[in-house]
């Protein structure tokens, strides 16, 4: 046990308030939600449970996206507005539309781009994939939900019961909000543009397959995350 500030003693309200978060912890509730923010790419982010808690595999996603410096970004699955803040935030001549089907989600976005001081950057959408459709842009950033909906039964209990299902669910093989999103980017793209879109650790071929198919000129890579698995699909056209 640590103790800090052992003179302070608690009054009873601030001890109830602990002993209930301590059993909500307890119970398998995400810390993230309990304290109701967390670090992601070294900026703080609010989270409720209407948004995917960041994961540090995703900095991966926003490595590859700065170092292409896009001046127009998508980004589809905006969630708390983890990458679009991070983007806007080290490119300060970028303007990023971010776009996600929940907009109880994006009304937390909405308070971490103003937390961040965004706002002149970064412009939120309720849409589904890219409809609507502003654009055209360089580059369309995405971390859809890419679970195969069988595989959402042997995720973490505190994943499964607690983060929203709409940001986890990909379908059937876990591909098809990817598979809409590589359907419309070419409407959405510039000339010369580009996608980084998360995957999960096993489906790297089956992601590059589909970008072949929508893509058959583009350059497709996988990137691995920090741990050597499949992470990010990019495709350069
Ligand atoms: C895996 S979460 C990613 C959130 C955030 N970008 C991150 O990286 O932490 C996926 C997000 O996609 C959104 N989403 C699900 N289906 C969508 C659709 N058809 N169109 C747009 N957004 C969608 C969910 O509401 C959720 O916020």
């Amino acid at each position: 046990m640590l103790l800090t500030h052992p003179e302070r003693s608690l009054t009873i309200n601030q001890l109830i308030n602990y002993q209930t978060l301590i059993r909500h912890r307890a119970s398998g509730y995400p810390l993230p939600y309990l304290t109701g923010c967390i670090e992601f790419y070294g900026l703080e982010f609010e989270v409720t449970p209407e948004v995917l808690i960041p994961r540090p595999e995703t900095e991966t996603l926003v490595d590859l996206a700065l170092a292409r410096r896009p001046t127009t970004v998508m980004d589809v699955g905006a969630g708390s507005g983890c990458i679009a803040v991070s983007l806007a935030v080290h490119l300060p001549e970028v303007a990023i539309c971010a776009i996600d089907i929940s907009p109880a989600a994006l009304a937390v976005a909405q308070r971490n781009v103003e937390r961040n001081a965004v706002s002149a950057q970064v412009r939120l959408m309720v849409g589904d994939v890219l409809n609507p459709r502003p654009g055209p842009v360089d580059l369309i950033v995405s971390n859809p939900p890419y679970i195969p909906t069988s595989a959402r039964a042997s995720l973490p209990a505190s994943v499964r019961n607690h983060e929203p299902r709409l940001a986890l669910d990909g379908g059937a093989d876990g591909l098809r909000i990817i598979q809409r999103l590589l359907a419309q980017a070419p409407a959405v793209l510039k000339p010369g543009g580009g996608l980084l879109i998360e995957i999960g650790a096993d489906q790297g071929e089956a992601a590059s397959r589909l970008a072949h198919t929508f893509f058959p000129r583009a350059t497709v890579h996988i990137h691995p995350d920090l741990a050597g698995r499949d992470r990010v699909l990019e495709i350069l056209t």
